[in-house]
């Protein structure tokens, strides 16, 4: 798998440093940290993910996701089985590829025995265990800023609640009356399902589960990465009530994705059949990406 490597493909080093720089704390929560106290820090892994969110900004247009759900919801990409996705995302880390060494399936065991853990119910544990399976579009040659980062309505006027939104001044959409104003193609309390979100990981990874997992579980995997929504509390006037009702499992999600790292690395080859049958439960034989 040969991924292309030039900056404006690949500007992390790994593909979740922006998670780590959600986790860290950097995140410009409003009233809290100014958003200048996380710019000029002397850490290079920082600046990666300046310039990453100065691509994801740039370029994620309507046009830009009308175009990426047109091509991916074909779902004509490959046919696999669960296990055959998981083992190929872990491919980002066996081809040895410098610019993704984290381990993809241990990030995913450890959110999905976290919930498990905790008692919550197996379909709870099953989203834990498919939220980031999405990723595989990086191996479909989706550059990073289409894949991962934090993500946001597209088509109406981007908020100032959206980590570095000085970025969005290079958007066309910024100077487009069609998707400049508050409302933009949306009407006021349409519904988060009528509303297009910038491409990435996690709408992909809805629409593959539609119809296999219950609404909340739904839910978190479409928008797990919308911190102005689930964290900064913005974006309501597009909300209904089934999202604010469902936004307690956003919610709910968001610590276990985020801080979950165990000391003792849960051992996949055991836990196997477990998943299997909570697999077989839920999802169908193949999946078609
Ligand atoms: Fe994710
Ligand atoms: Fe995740």
């Amino acid at each position: 798998m040969i991924l292309p490597n030039d900056q404006e493909h690949a500007p992390l080093d790994k593909l979740d440093d922006w998670e780590d720089f959600v986790q860290d704390g950097l995140y410009p929560v409003a009233g809290k940290k100014k958003k200048d106290d996380y710019r000029n820090y002397d850490a290079p892994a920082r600046d990666t993910v300046r310039e990453f969110y100065r691509l994801n900004h740039k370029f994620q247009t309507y046009d830009f996701v009308v175009g990426k759900k047109e091509h991916y919801l074909a779902f004509d990409k490959r046919e696999m089985t669960v296990f055959e996705a998981l083992d190929f995302l872990n491919t980002l880390v066996d081809d040895s590829d410098p610019d993704i060494e984290l381990d993809q399936l241990q990030h995913l065991l450890q959110t999905s025995e976290a919930i498990r853990a905790d008692g919550h119910e197996d379909w709870f544990v099953l989203t834990g265990l498919m939220h980031d399976l999405g990723k595989v579009l990086c191996l479909f040659g989706e550059p990073q800023w289409a894949v991962v980062g934090d993500t946001f309505p597209v088509g109406c006027k981007f908020s100032d609640s959206i980590v570095y939104p000085e970025f969005f001044a290079d958007n066309p959409d910024n100077e487009d009356p069609r998707y400049n104003t508050r409302l933009g193609v949306y009407e006021e309390g349409c519904g988060l399902r009528s509303v297009h979100m910038s491409w990435g990981h996690d709408e992909y990874m809805y629409h593959l589960m539609k119809g296999c997992l219950p609404e909340p579980a739904l839910y978190m995997i479409r928008y797990h990465s919308f911190y102005a929504w689930h964290r900064e509390g913005d974006y309501d006037y597009l909300c209904d009530d089934h999202d604010r009702e469902h936004l307690k499992w956003v919610k709910k999600f968001n610590p276990y994705d985020l801080y979950s790292k165990c000391p003792v690395l849960p051992d996949w080859n055991k836990l196997r059949p477990y998943y299997a049958d909570l697999i077989a439960k839920y999802l169908p034989a193949t999946i078609k990406f």
